[in-house]
């Protein structure tokens, strides 16, 4: 299954728990207003963190069933307390791998899931569990970072390698995210076996920790998680930390850090 240490990546994302949640954009539920959900939907939300998106759907759609899956446990504990305190009998939580989800083919009408799959560094076989548990008539609709550049986001690369060798000398810096190319993700459609897919890509850049900070804003491990899966969560925080403050150094005199990013939406109908 997954090469990097699982119970490590556990560990890494539950020291983040709750994060998620405190984000006040709501730019992912806004882009899925339109995908048709209803009070008869059955709908997964992987990596669904402690579930705000989850709640969001409920709240408006009321679905008759409403997942998310994460791999932090104490991400689904905060989430199904949540879902006892709003009384919600339609949303449940499960703590599990995006390659290995604990449900039946063909189980939902809409698989959805933001920011997520570049941190899964087997991309392909999470779009093929992804695509087992959509219903025939589905749609799945997929938001992950990724860069257009061959590097991976080499600005934060630059940044990352700074900050590794003032931690871990003795490997070379990996790579920030599981960046793939629009080709990519289409040769991993044709392996999974989808032909009618859409995919667009938008370019975003953004706040450094400190205007974060300063704007009263949660300051998170902003710079993604595929390059931490699998090494001592210390040594993460260190880095982490480090590469914070070389942001801070190297954003524009708006506070902003122009990233060569830019979400890629994949989206189809099964
Ligand atoms: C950047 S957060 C996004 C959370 C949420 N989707 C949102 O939009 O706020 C990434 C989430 O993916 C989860 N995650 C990472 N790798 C995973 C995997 N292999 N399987 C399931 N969840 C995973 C993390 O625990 C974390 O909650």
């Amino acid at each position: 299954m997954n090469s990097f240490n699982e119970k490590n990546i556990q560990l890494h994302y539950n020291q983040f728990a709750g994060i998620y949640n405190t984000l006040p954009s709501d730019e992912f539920f806004q882009r899925i207003l339109g995908l048709g959900l209803d009070e008869k939907s059955e709908v997964l939300d992987i990596g669904c963190a402690s579930g705000k998106l989850v709640f969001q759907i409920a709240e408006k759609f009321n679905c008759e069933k409403i997942v998310g899956i994460d791999i932090s446990e104490v991400e689904i504990e905060i989430a199904n307390k949540t879902r006892n305190e709003k009384g919600l009998t339609n949303c449940s939580f499960y703590t599990g791998n995006a390659l290995n989800l604990p449900f039946e083919d063909a189980e939902f009408d809409f698989v959805i899931s933001n920011r997520v799959f570049q941190l899964i560094n087997e991309m392909e076989a999470a779009f093929k569990e992804a695509d087992r548990v959509l219903k025939p008539g589905g749609q799945l609709f997929i938001l992950l970072v990724t860069s257009d550049k061959d590097d991976v986001m080499p600005e934060y690369h630059d940044l990352l390698k700074t900050a590794w060798k003032n931690n871990i000398t003795d490997k070379p810096a990996p790579k920030i995210f599981n960046v793939v190319s629009v080709k990519d993700v289409e040769n991993m459609m044709a392996n999974v076996g989808v032909e009618n897919y859409k995919i667009t890509l938008e370019r975003y850049s953004f706040k450094s920790p400190r205007e974060r900070a300063e704007a009263g804003l949660p300051v998170y491990n902003i710079l993604g998680g595929y390059w931490k899966q699998g090494i001592d969560p210390e040594i993460v925080r260190k880095i982490d930390n480090e590469m914070k403050e070389l942001l801070n150094e190297q954003c524009d005199k708006f506070g902003y850090f122009k990233s060569t990013g830019h979400f890629l939406i994949l989206t189809y109908k099964k």
